[in-house]
C-alpha cells in the first residue's frame, strides 16, 4: 500500500454507485472520495486515513502517529 494514502478530490456534486448497487450522493462543491476504505462514511472520506501509524523505517520513530 502506498505510504501517502488519502482521498481523491472531485468537483461536486457527485453520485457514487457502490458494488452492491446502492447509490450515495454528495451535493458539496468539492467531494473527497475515500481510497483507504477506513471511512465510516464510505465512499466519502471522513479523515480516518490520518489515524494510521507511520512505518518505523524511513526516518520516523516507531509508534509515531501521522498528524496531517
Ligand atoms: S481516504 Fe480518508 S478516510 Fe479513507
Amino acid at each position: 500500500m502506498p505510504e501517502d494514502v488519502g482521498p481523491i478530490l472531485l468537483q461536486g456534486p457527485v453520485e457514487v454507485v457502490l458494488d452492491d448497487g446502492e447509490v450515495r450522493t454528495c451535493e458539496r462543491p468539492m467531494v473527497a472520495l475515500c481510497t483507504c476504505r477506513r471511512s465510516r462514511t464510505f465512499p466519502f472520506c471522513d479523515t480516518s486515513h490520518r489515524r494510521r501509524a507511520r512505518p518505523s523505517a524511513g526516518g520516523g520513530r516507531a509508534g509515531q502517529r501521522d498528524t496531517q
